[in-house]
């Protein structure tokens, strides 16, 4: 999907089809071959890596301008500090689809629900930035309904097939799934009860279909405004 996106909008994509057995000595040197390459603006590393790998040491080598998926620790921090920088795709997504429906957040309750890095960790200080108060939810989060009855706008990134239902929320909450999970039957669902959850809520986001294109959106976007950076 990202090759398939990169080509409709013109940008050149290089995609390294590594065997899972790559040494990590191998992707360190292409890695830094990328970062010096100037025809190069954005370097993304799929997760998950393989066991022997460490993904941590990987995306740490990545050039902080070329981190199109804002993971690099600078990044990070400059996400932390409000200054600008490269935001993690899927949360940037979120931000983006929650402006389309109002431009102003202030004071609204947000819930996420996951505390990872790619996701429920950005997620939660972008909307911060957007003045909202925020919660962080997580799989030891005590009496967990009692905050998703207070929220509204509800971000579900747990990785559980359909555990947030109608029942749990607010009327007129907004609900946004990041989840992307396969049933046994080979039907990909989210982390929300969709048919429960569309009843309660004003907006809601479809698993597949939702969350998923915006992410890739975004990754465009990162790349752009990096080759952008490279014009000044
Ligand atoms: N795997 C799942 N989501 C992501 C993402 O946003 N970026 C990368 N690099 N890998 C992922």
């Amino acid at each position: 999907n990202k090759i398939r996106a990169c080509e409709t909008t013109g940008i050149q994509s290089y995609h390294y089809d590594l065997s899972a057995a790559v040494s990590e000595k191998d992707l360190v040197e292409l890695i830094d071959t990328l970062n010096r390459r100037e025809e190069v603006d954005g370097i993304l590393v799929q997760l998950p890596l393989p066991k022997h790998l460490s993904a941590e040491r990987l995306l740490d080598l990545i050039e902080p301008k070329k981190d199109v998926d804002g993971f690099h620790p600078l990044n990070i921090g400059n996400l932390m500090l409000g200054r600008p920088g490269v935001r993690p795709c899927t949360p940037f997504g979120v931000i983006k689809l929650l402006q389309s429906i109002a431009p102003d957040w202030a004071g609204k309750h947000a819930v996420v629900v996951g505390r990872s890095n790619i996701v429920g960790k950005p997620m939660a200080m972008l909307l911060l930035q957007e003045n909202m108060t925020v919660s962080i939810c997580h799989s030891r989060t005590v009496d967990l309904s009692h905050y998703l009855r207070h929220a509204d706008v509800v971000v579900a990134a747990v990785g559980v097939p359909e555990f947030i239902r109608g029942d749990h929320l607010k009327k007129g909450a907004v609900v946004i799934d990041v989840g992307i999970n396969r049933l046994a039957n080979g039907r990909l669902v989210g982390d929300v009860h969709f048919d429960s959850a569309q009843k309660k809520a004003s907006y809601i986001t479809p698993v597949p279909g939702g969350v998923g294109p915006m992410t890739i959106a975004m990754l465009l976007w990162n790349t752009i405004a990096a080759y952008e950076r490279t014009l000044r």
